[in-house]
């Protein structure tokens, strides 16, 4: 059977979603679950570069690598391939609804209204900010990641 799969999407896909995938694939490793993840930006700016090398640190100090990461662009085909597509701020989720195809499968969601207290927010924009700024991002997606495998746990 194909295993559960999750779609993270940004702006850029160069610093918050990239880091939502590699926490989500940690903390999926971490557990022995077996789930297909991927991320993605609504804006097409830096299709093909590496993540922020600020992301890429962030990641690296808790043990994962995504220097091999490369930014894309979201596209129709992930609204049927994947399960679960999740806007990591308001605006990139009205993007998101706005390209969804008509036979769009995925369930399409905000990922903070995964955590108990944070729905409706979105996780900071950290583009102009400093190293603080990418660690609360990885405090937001790591905790986000935690209730993503409690619930494929079940
Ligand atoms: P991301 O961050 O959406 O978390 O990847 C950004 C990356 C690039 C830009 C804005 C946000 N930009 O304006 O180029």
């Amino acid at each position: 059977m194909k295993p559960p799969s999750i779609l993270f999407v940004c702006l850029g896909n160069i610093c918050r979603s990239p880091l939502a995938e590699a926490a989500m694939r940690d903390a999926a490793a971490r557990a022995g679950i077996d789930v297909e993840v991927d991320s993605a930006g609504t804006g097409e700016w830096h299709v093909g570069n590496p993540p922020d090398p600020r992301s890429i640190a962030v990641a690296a100090a808790r043990g994962v690598d995504i220097s091999g990461y490369r930014a894309r662009r979201v596209r129709g085909e992930d609204f049927r391939r994947f399960d679960h597509v999740l806007a990591l701020d308001p605006q990139n989720l009205r993007d998101l609804m706005a390209v969804a195809p008509g036979d769009t499968r995925a369930r399409v969601g905000l990922l903070l209204d995964l955590v108990p207290g944070r729905a409706g927010e979105g996780v900071r924009d950290p583009y102009y900010g400093d190293a603080g700024d990418f660690e609360a991002v990885w405090d937001d997606v790591s905790a986000a990641a935690a209730v993503l495998v409690g619930i494929l746990r079940g």
